[in-house]
């Protein structure tokens, strides 16, 4: 089982999406999967230039010659996809949402009727691929993944691929300062390792685990408490 994994966090290791997204890929390997892991701060991904070149002139081609024609080869070896992305501005962040619009070579022009709804054929047929959302974000409540979601389900409905869940870390900002008061939050990390397991070996993730990596951290009184202190901390620092 091959998976591509992309983190598009500009703060790549040191963010809080690789708290989540390490132990998740760890559970994967150690199932038996092969894993290709990539930054989009590190590759070269220009944003698509909407000319349709890779429909008509140079059908299933880009004329732009960047990182990704590497990561749709791997793309097209891959069992699993896993987008990691933190949540920005109630969505992806841009530089994951350039490799989404970029996939655009591997549907033809069409226009077909798929289980009801208008679609592209694809170019390739569909391999059924699982698809795997990752986010966090600083917000408190679930609720503000819900654009995402709905996002990145219609996404797999186009693109043929199989939603197979997410990992949701709210309030993902309290992981680091929770980690260095040393609170416990092993079950977190576990319960994003056992996901990546449960997916290689099962075919799915239980709800209950992702249930546990989404779990409340803290009560979120405290949480703005907290935030707000340390932002006002920084703010007075620097007017000094
Ligand atoms: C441009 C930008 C937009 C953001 N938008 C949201 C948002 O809409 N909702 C939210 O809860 N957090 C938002 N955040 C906060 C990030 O999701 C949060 O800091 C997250 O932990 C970052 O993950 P990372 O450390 O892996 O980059 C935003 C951050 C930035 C920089």
């Amino acid at each position: 089982m091959k998976v591509l994994a992309i983190n598009s966090s500009p703060r790549m290791g040191k963010g809080n999406t690789a708290l989540i997204l390490t132990p998740f890929l760890e559970g994967m390997e150690a199932a038996g999967a092969e894993v290709e892991f990539f930054y989009t701060k590190k590759l070269k991904i220009n944003p698509c230039q909407g000319c349709f070149n890779c429909w008509l002139k140079t059908p299933g081609e880009c004329v732009q010659k960047d990182d990704m024609k590497m990561l749709l080869d791997k793309l097209r070896e891959a069992g699993i996809l896993v987008l990691a992305t933190p949540l920005y501005v109630d969505g992806m962040s841009g530089p994951m949402k350039n490799v989404l619009d970029r996939l655009i070579p591997w549907v033809q022009p069409f226009i077909e009727m798929r289980d009801g709804h208008c679609r592209h054929p694809g170019r390739e047929g569909h391999s059924r691929r699982k698809l795997v959302l990752l986010s966090n974000c600083a917000f408190w409540e679930m609720d503000n993944f819900d654009p995402l979601l709905v996002h990145t389900e219609a996404f797999c409905r186009n693109a043929g691929m199989e939603f197979a869940g997410a990992l949701l870390r709210p309030h993902g900002e309290a992981l680091r300062p929770m980690m260095k008061t040393g609170a416990p939050l092993d079950d977190v990390f576990e319960a994003a390792r056992e996901a990546g397991r449960q997916l290689v070996q099962e075919g799915q993730m239980s709800a209950e685990t992702l249930d546990t990596v989404s779990r409340e951290l803290l009560p979120l009184e405290p949480y703005l408490r907290g935030a707000n202190a340390h932002f006002q901390r920084v703010l007075d620092a620097l007017k000094k």
